[in-house]
């Protein structure tokens, strides 16, 4: 499939679903947004349009239409101009600037998500994961889905802007931010006198000022701190000018938007999906129980590589049920995208969940079955876009690896410690702005026994710095005399 910018074509634009006068689609796509979808291309195939009000938006499926979605991207194919509505909340930074803005920061932007800052997170994932465990006592009942928002804001918030900023300020942080996050509003102009659009900007306004002190002391004293806060206190742009306090704030608000909505629906569908099928659960006990015999000692990355069927169940999930189930981009110029030719103006819409249940690429692609993941299968290796849950191209989600690790290290430690059973059987789904997470999946624990940490073992992990095991330090030296 080729795509080619083109003053004047022939081709038509590509087929278009049914739909109301003057709403189009809006209705049902706010309803049921991949009913829709699936509706569209079992009766069109892999290209087709619907109708958003007044905007044209063609749906795109398929290896090669995928292809050419990335690569087009910030050529004819624009983010921002999808993602407008980011801007009046986060300012011309990452998916909401301009591409020569976005190129310009992209280095800084990425710049925390290297390799070398990942042992740190880790330890921040281990230390906040043990501590919700412990919180959650010897047995209960949870909506799973609410009971793990706390525990991922607590992770990034850690990541980001360190423990003692988070441990002092977070809960004002978080709660600013669902203010920031309420005004995402699809429809209406952003700048709007409406009080939730008011309470956006009093939000903005307490956040700087808040961090603009913050940055300045991380410049004066940047050996202090390892979160991602400091990254980009001491980022600079390539010409070697400091980044701008305004674009730090912007990239701390977007990465709190773009990190815990999508992380806490993904963790929750892992493990709701796993309570429903006992049969491969039963592997994952078996393996969690042999490769992580010791309640509370931390789980390392090369822990983390040999949990096969935890790795493989968050990938499942990815695919199955992709938190950011949308990718959107503007045409800024007129395309063709194989026999059709899609206007300047119009949106162009991937739909993660649908590309990912492509019954051309996935054996029963309904089914939740991560062994589709283990080497001898590899579906997700067929081409270079299979998987769209983190994106693609450029745009290549930022946060993947950290969310990886952090949703197995969730998984790995709750199964671990606890027995659990989901009581309900009418999971929905509900979208928030940008993610779309479980609702009603009521899950019941009990806490298993724990294995008595061997004095050796705790050693090491207490002389690796690990924070929330010294407590269990005494207890095993107490044991050990007995
Ligand atoms: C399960 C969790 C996550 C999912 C499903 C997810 C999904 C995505 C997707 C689909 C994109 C690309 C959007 C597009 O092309 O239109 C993206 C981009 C991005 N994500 Fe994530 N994300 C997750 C977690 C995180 C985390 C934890 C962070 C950071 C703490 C993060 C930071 C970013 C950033 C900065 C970008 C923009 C990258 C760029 O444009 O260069 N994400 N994410």
């Amino acid at each position: 499939m080729t795509v080619t910018s083109t003053a004047a074509s022939l081709k038509p634009t590509p087929p278009q679903m049914n739909g109301l006068p003057v709403i189009g689609n809006v209705m049902e796509f706010m309803k049921d947004r991949t009913a829709l979808l699936q509706r569209g291309y079992r009766q069109f195939g892999s290209i087709f349009s619907i109708k958003l009000g007044p905007k044209p938006v063609a749906v795109l499926f398929g290896e090669e239409a995928q292809e050419a979605f990335f690569a087009h991207t910030d050529k004819e194919l624009r983010m921002d101009k999808a993602y407008g509505l980011l801007r009046a909340s986060f300012g011309d930074i990452a998916f909401a600037a301009p591409p020569e803005t976005y190129f310009a920061q992209r280095h800084i932007l990425h710049a925390p998500f290297k390799g070398q800052m990942m042992a740190g997170y880790i330890s921040i994932m281990n230390e906040e994961v043990q501590k919700w465990l412990d919180g959650l006592g010897d047995s209960g009942e949870i909506d799973i889905t609410n009971r793990l928002i706390p525990l991922i804001q607590n992770v990034a918030g850690h990541a980001i802007m360190g423990k003692e900023f988070h441990d002092r300020m977070g809960q004002e942080f978080w709660a600013l931010y669902a203010d920031i996050g309420k005004a995402l509003d699809p429809v209406l102009p952003p700048n709007l006198p409406l009080p939730k659009f008011q309470r956006r900007d009093r939000a903005k306004a307490k956040m700087h000022e808040i961090l603009k002190p913050l940055i300045a002391e991380r410049r004066a004293s940047p050996d202090q701190h390892d979160d991602m806060l400091q990254v980009y206190a001491t980022a600079t742009y390539k010409d070697g000018r400091p980044v701008e306090d305004e674009v730090i704030i912007g990239i701390i608000t977007a990465l709190m938007f773009a990190g815990h909505e999508t992380t806490v629906g993904q963790t929750a569908w892992t493990i709701l999906e796993l309570l429903r099928h006992p049969a491969y659960l039963a592997h994952l006990y078996s393996e969690v129980a042999q490769v992580m015999p010791y309640a509370g000692k931390p789980v390392d990355a090369s822990t983390l590589m040999q949990l096969n069927y935890v790795r493989w169940a968050v990938d499942e999930t990815t695919r199955l049920h992709p938190s950011a189930d949308m990718i959107m981009r503007e045409a800024d110029s007129e395309i063709e995208i194989g026999n059709y030719r899609i206007p300047a103006g119009w949106l162009v819409l991937l739909s993660s969940t649908l590309a990912q249940q492509l019954p051309e690429t996935f054996r029963d692609p309904e089914r939740f079955d991560p062994l589709r993941f283990a080497p001898d299968r590899a579906e997700d290796k067929q081409h270079r876009f299979t998987i769209t849950g983190f994106g693609g191209g450029v745009h290549k989600c930022a946060g993947m690896n950290f969310a990886n690790n952090e949703m197995a290290i969730i998984t790995a430690k709750l199964f671990q410690q606890y027995e659990l059973e989901l009581l309900s059987n009418d999971v929905q789904i509900t979208y928030t702005e940008g993610a779309s997470r479980p609702k009603n999946a009521i899950v019941r624990y009990r806490r298993k026994p724990r294995a008595a940490i061997p004095v050796d073992v705790m050693a090491q992990a207490v002389a690796a710095g690990c924070p929330h095991i010294s407590g269990q330090a005494d207890q095993a030296a107490a044991t050990s005399h007995n």
